[in-house]
């Protein structure tokens, strides 16, 4: 059984005694509530009363999960062999559009074949492939951004990434592209909304949703279905570079290929998981830097210098993902008890990394709150203090292919423009915008409102 290191404050528990961390004393209706309201909120709060584990109830299913923050324990976490901690993402909102073969949705070792599968259009020398479709897609948006008046960030970058990820999945020509932007933004409207979110609590399995998300997810399917027939024509399947084209040439061990069904559910799971997320993370990163005008500064400076030298700008990169984690936490199932710090976790206990929290670590980070990009200036981020795309052998696949995305989008939009902080509700959002909660993602509350200005 894997073990972590008990941070100094915590008292070690007997083993064979399977107490759940504590948590707040607080009613669970109120947890509930606070919860669903100011996730960052209570989480800071029980990690500044309670320390770097703690276990969150929730009204009125009594479900529990106990959040850890110790590098070592979300090491532990996400280390331990999926038959002992798989992932819990089967029953998250977003797994019944995904579909029953998403690789977010499987464990073990269907999860295993897929993701295999998924891996190679993600690898290194693939990512040259996208960059054109980055800095073209992101040059054509920001063609319409207005100048000398406020303008929300988080709305353009949705779009920017919606066409990338588009490009870069079906490599599709224009007719074709609109059409699935068509299905895809019908779906995205629903999904956004808290009727998500109602639908998940209400019935938590992968049944297909009705109503209007289920009806976009019909017309989505239907267009995805016809390009994959489409595409299995094609005689020149061999040339193309599109992650469609890829994966309809892939074969697992036994020589087999994804069958249509697999295909489409790992599409559409592309598609949610690969824009939104990394929208935010842009947002996110405008958001930042327009409140902290000196490392704005210095970024511009590595900017025009042009060279190959992009150090500064992954240290940004890296520190926006530290403070402003899009997706706050993963959540595993104990298969079996687990040793996690001084916890003894018995089976059946969600047990959940925060990765707002073990971002913020105060023995991993000084001054953890503070957007400080220099902190990555010499050295990297440690693996399990700087979780933003999860871990183990369920971290994000994406994770390159985003960290690229947000570099080019930035450097492109800051090469030509420079943003300020608007002077109408400038006060309120002085220090910065709020997280708010957009189905699973953490977001800025005002879209990261700035005002752009035409640089010389
Ligand atoms: C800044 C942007 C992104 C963030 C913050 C992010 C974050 C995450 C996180 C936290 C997980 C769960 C990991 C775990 O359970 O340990 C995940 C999984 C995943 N992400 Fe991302 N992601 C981003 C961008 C992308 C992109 C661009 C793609 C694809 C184009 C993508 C595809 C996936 C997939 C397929 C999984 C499931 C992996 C598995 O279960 O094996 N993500 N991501």
């Amino acid at each position: 059984m894997a073990t972590a290191v008990a941070a100094p404050h915590e008292k070690l528990e007997i083993p064979g005694r399977q107490r759940l961390p504590p948590g707040p004393r607080a009613p669970a209706i109120l947890q509930t509530l606070a919860w669903a309201v100011a996730p960052t909120w209570v989480m800071d709060r029980c990690a500044r009363r309670l320390g770097e584990t703690f276990t969150l109830t929730f009204a009125p299913s009594g479900l529990k999960l106990v959040m850890v923050s110790n590098p070592e324990a979300v090491k532990t976490v996400f280390t331990a062999p999926p038959e002992v901690a798989p992932s819990a993402a089967g029953s998250s909102p977003i797994a019944p559009v995904m579909g029953p073969s998403s690789v977010i949705v499987l464990t073990g070792p269907e999860h295993m074949r897929q993701r295999k599968l998924l891996l190679p259009p993600f690898h290194g020398e693939r990512m040259r492939e996208y960059e054109d479709v980055i800095v073209e897609a992101t040059q054509r948006d920001m063609a319409s951004w207005p100048l000398g008046r406020p303008m929300r960030v988080h709305e353009r970058t949705r779009k920017i990434t919606l066409e990338v990820i588009l490009r870069a999945v079906f490599g599709v020509e224009a007719e074709r592209m609109e059409a699935l932007r068509t299905a895809i933004g019908g779906l995205l409207e629903p999904v956004r909304m808290p009727r998500l979110l109602l639908f998940a609590l209400r019935r938590p399995s992968l049944q297909r949703p009705s109503g209007a998300i289920g009806k976009a997810l019909d017309h989505l399917d239907a267009v995805i279905y016809e390009e994959i027939g489409r595409r299995r024509e094609q005689e020149d399947l061999e040339q193309r570079k599109d992650i469609l084209s890829l994966l309809l040439q892939a074969r697992d061990e036994d020589g087999l290929q994804m069958t249509d069904g697999e295909l489409r559910d790992e599409l559409v799971t592309l598609l949610l998981a690969g824009h939104e997320t990394t929208a935010t993370a842009v947002a996110w990163a405008i958001e930042r830097l327009v409140r902290h005008p000196d490392k704005l500064r210095r970024l511009l400076a590595e900017i025009d210098a042009g060279g190959e030298d992009d150090g500064y700008m992954q240290a940004v990169v890296n520190e926006t993902l530290r403070v402003r984690p899009v997706v706050p936490m993963v959540v595993r199932m104990l298969l079996q008890e687990l040793q996690v710090g001084p916890h003894n976790l018995p089976k059946g206990t969600r047990v959940v990394p925060s990765i707002y929290l073990t971002n913020r670590n105060p023995r991993v980070y000084e001054d953890p709150e503070a957007f400080r990009p220099e902190r990555f200036s010499d050295s990297g981020p440690e693996t399990f203090a700087w979780i933003p795309f999860g871990g183990g052998i369920r971290r994000c696949i994406g994770a390159s292919f985003a960290l690229l995305e947000m570099k080019l989008i930035l450097r492109t939009v800051l090469s030509a423009l420079e943003p300020s902080v608007p002077a109408r509700g400038g006060r309120l959002w002085r220090t910065g915008e709020w997280n708010q909660r957009r189905a699973i993602t953490l977001v800025p509350a005002a879209g990261a409102r700035v005002v752009w200005h035409k640089r010389t």
